[in-house]
């Protein structure tokens, strides 16, 4: 059987995933701290936590063949000349930071298994108030090509969801309200009530994809949800 562990399994897209794999009947491993709303077989804990990456591969074992690496935090929202840096160093931590003992501890299976790593990043980009979150999740695009380059035998991929009906997205829209200017909050409204914003399920099928079949010469790439390849799997 195969093993795929996926970060930020408690809810939204990550907790999507999870049900499409193990319905494909792959053995999952989820990881978040919400131990309430996690399924039996996941572990509880915060994913910077080192000891919690090393003891989840463990687990895995040598079936281990994908790894999603999905938590992410989005705040805060607010301008960078108002934001603590300390704010800025505890995103990176969820967002960044904690991704390479999740990696490095993965690396030897995914390589004998000539396994996948999805990093689940964004394409919001330039948006005032989202400095931080959007900075964060970047960086890693650039990690994972190179990462692609130096692991020849585990294909790595940055892919954005575009915009998703989740907490997430909730909390983007009402966090900046306050701080951020008018066209924002109209920009938010527009979405909401456009067809941009996709389903956890929807994404997860595309994501279950690519974490069990994308193609080497996909490897290192930042995928946008609009992209023709991510377009053609909803088909
Ligand atoms: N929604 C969107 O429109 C959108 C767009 C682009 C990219 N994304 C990305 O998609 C990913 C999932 O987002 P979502 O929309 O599904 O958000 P969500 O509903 O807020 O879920 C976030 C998940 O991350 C987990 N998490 C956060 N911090 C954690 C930590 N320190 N340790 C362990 N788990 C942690 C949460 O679990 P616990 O709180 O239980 O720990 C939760 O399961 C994120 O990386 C996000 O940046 C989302």
């Amino acid at each position: 059987m195969q093993t795929v562990i996926v970060t930020g399994a408690s809810k939204g897209i990550g907790a999507a995933i999870c049900k499409v794999l193990r319905s494909r009947g792959v053995r999952v491993i989820g990881v978040a701290r919400s131990a309430k709303l996690l399924q039996e077989g996941d572990v509880a804990g915060d994913v910077s936590d080192p000891e919690t990456a090393r003891r989840v591969v463990t687990q895995a074992g040598d079936s281990l063949v994908g790894l999603v690496l999905n938590a992410g935090v989005i705040t805060p929202v607010s301008k960078v000349i108002d934001t603590d840096i300390a704010q800025f160093k505890a995103t990176y931590e969820v967002n960044l930071f904690s991704t390479l003992s999740w990696i490095q501890a993965a690396l030897p299976a995914l390589r004998k298994n000539k396994g996948r790593l999805l990093y689940v990043t964004t394409e919001l980009a330039g948006m005032a108030g989202f400095a931080c979150y959007a900075s964060s999740k970047v960086a890693m695009n650039s990690m994972i090509a190179t990462l692609a380059e130096e692991e020849r035998d585990v294909v790595m991929l940055a892919v954005s969801p575009g915009v998703v009906a989740t907490d997430m997205f909730g909390a983007a829209s009402e966090l900046g309200k306050s701080t951020l200017s008018k066209e924002h909050q109209e920009f938010f409204k527009a979405m909401k009530k456009s067809d941009e914003v996709s389903q956890p399920e929807t994404v997860a099928e595309v994501f279950t994809k690519l974490i069990l079949s994308a193609t080497p010469d996909k490897s290192g790439s930042f995928l946008t949800w609009k992209s023709p390849y991510i377009q053609g799997l909803l088909k």
